[in-house]
């Protein structure tokens, strides 16, 4: 196992260049399924969840040439309609392919992805919305049956806002009969991009990123090529690292109007962001503002970068409160920040931290995979060294993270453990 070591305080300076995202890429991979032949895509993101995801893909059949920056997914062979419990364990945004595997196919066996660390995380929103299209869906032995001839059109009202569970519904209704309506669906520009691909596939799709998408069923679709959207929340993360460093960093390939709610808050807390031929620059202060969040769906503040910017409220001048409205269990950071000299109390869902003048290096444990980015940053900012271990949290979402500090000025290497 590898980890990181880090001695922390120096400025960030330089260029970076944001990797594609892979919460859009996952979904356009599943999305291949929906129809057979050859679909290259572009600016993926070298992943551990992509590699996994591309494992599914061949567990069904497909055959994948490349892990990343470009892929091609060949759909033409694919002979199965079950998804096993050992690839959906690793990564649970496989369940998607059932959607798309019961529109090809008139059935599809997934099994049922479990909770994760940061909570429960439950499908029934997803395979309620596939039984208003139509699905008999049983689950037994820890797996979801689907079977349906052919999907018809329907309209459906989401509960809660959730990603994967429009992003499902988006693809399970592309070929369905007739009209579906999504209501209350996710706005997150993931869920832009996979339409585009879709509607690029020969989908007709209306309204993603609006709380309504319109979908009109088409009879059959067509591979296609695309070019994957870039990781907002790998931005986000090298945005938050130059704030808390008091640096000064030029990010490429990245859309600042994906991040509106987060850079609000940073010029909230004193961080100058400015943009010039679509670079972002972000200069940090002498020493941040305590600056109040709550999680939200898009377009409030993300969850995803949640851990991020406490890492950050942990320096700045000031208390901040932090409530985490999305999932049940995403402060397991908390506990590894405090060991960093970090004062922060946790009640329910609200985190209060007490900003201190230094954090102090010390060895701490990734516990899923945003949380490993905050201990990286808090490292980074830290007096002394810093040692991050189980840092395959932090290689399930961040392409090389520790060569693109390295380039940024940061003393971090990576060892085996
Ligand atoms: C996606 O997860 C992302 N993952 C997550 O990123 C992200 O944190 C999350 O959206 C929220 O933005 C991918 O895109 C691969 P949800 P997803 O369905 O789709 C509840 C990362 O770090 N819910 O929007 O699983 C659920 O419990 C990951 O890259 C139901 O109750 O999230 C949660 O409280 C972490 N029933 C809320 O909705 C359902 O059927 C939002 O979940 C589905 C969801």
């Amino acid at each position: 196992m590898d980890k990181l070591i880090i001695k922390g305080g120096k400025k960030l300076k330089g260029d970076v260049t944001v990797s594609g995202s892979k919460n859009a890429s996952l979904p356009i991979f599943v999305a291949t399924l929906l129809a057979p032949g050859i679909n290259q895509i572009s600016n993926v993101p070298f992943l551990r969840d992509i590699n996994t995801t591309i494992k599914v893909l061949e567990s069904l059949g497909g055959s994948v040439e490349g892990n990343g920056n470009i892929v091609r997914i060949d759909t033409s062979t694919i002979n199965s309609h079950e998804a096993t419990y050992d690839l959906v364990k690793t990564m649970r945004a496989s369940v998607l392919v059932l959607g798309p595997l019961l529109a090809r196919f008139g059935k599809a066996r997934v099994s049922l992805p479990g909770g994760c660390a940061i909570g429960a995380r439950p499908i029934n929103l997803h395979l309620k919305g596939l039984q208003a299209l139509g699905a008999e869906i049983t689950l037994e032995h820890g797996y979801v049956e689907a079977k349906c001839r052919r999907l018809k059109g329907a309209r459906i009202n989401f509960d809660v806002s959730t990603v994967g569970g429009t992003e499902h519904l988006m693809m399970a209704a592309a070929t369905a009969k007739g009209e579906t309506l999504l209501e209350n669906a996710a706005r997150e520009p993931e869920i832009v991009d996979l339409a585009l691909y879709l509607n690029r596939m020969g989908a007709k799709i209306e309204g993603a990123g609006t709380d309504t998408i319109r979908i009109q069923g088409v009879s059959e679709l067509s591979a296609a090529n695309y070019e994957v959207m870039p990781d907002r929340i790998e931005a986000g993360t090298f945005m938050i690292a130059a704030a808390m460093t008091g640096g000064d960093i030029r990010i490429h390939n990245m859309k600042l109007e994906h991040l509106d709610a987060l850079a609000f808050k940073m010029q909230d807390a004193g961080v100058e962001i400015t943009t010039r031929d679509g670079v972002v620059r972000v200069k940090g202060p002498r020493r941040v503002k305590s600056v109040n969040i709550k999680t939200r769906p898009y377009p409030g503040f993300p969850t995803d970068m949640q851990a991020q910017f406490m890492a950050m409220m942990c320096v700045a001048d000031g208390a901040s409160v932090i409530s985490e409205n999305i999932f049940e269990n995403r402060f397991m950071h908390v506990s590894e920040l405090q060991r960093f000299g970090a004062d922060i109390t946790v009640e329910g869902n609200t985190a209060t931290v007490k900003g201190v003048k230094k954090l102090s290096g010390a060895p701490v444990m990734a516990t899923d995979l945003r949380a490993s980015a905050s201990l990286i940053l808090a490292g980074l900012a830290s007096e002394g060294t810093t040692e991050v271990t189980r840092i395959y949290h932090l290689d399930r979402g961040y392409e090389s993270i520790e060569k693109k500090f390295a380039a940024l000025g940061a003393d971090i290497q990576r060892v085996k453990e």
